[in-house]
């Protein structure tokens, strides 16, 4: 697993094996914007203000994937401790 920061509200959420970032944050409390639920939309997108996401969508470009800073929150995933999210 790994951590979440909401940067917005200050809010830190563990993210365990098996459970979503969106799942997560909704848990917490924390609304997140969702539609497919399958990294195909783009609804979810969010900005990475720290850390090194694990992309598992199908909506960015390769360009985008390789710029780290927005990612899907109700696939993707994380290569780093922490995650820092603009929401
Ligand atoms: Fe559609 Fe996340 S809800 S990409």
């Amino acid at each position: 697993g790994f951590v979440v920061h909401a940067a917005r509200s200050g809010l830190r959420v563990d993210v365990p094996a098996g459970k979503s970032v969106a799942q997560a944050l909704l848990e917490a409390g924390i609304d997140v914007p969702l539609s497919c639920e399958q990294g195909v939309c783009g609804t979810c997108l969010t900005r990475v203000l720290e850390g090194v996401p694990e992309h598992r969508d199908v909506f960015l470009t390769p360009e985008e994937r390789a710029a780290n800073d927005r990612m899907l929150l109700c696939c993707s995933r994380a290569h780093s401790p922490l995650l820092r999210l603009d929401i």
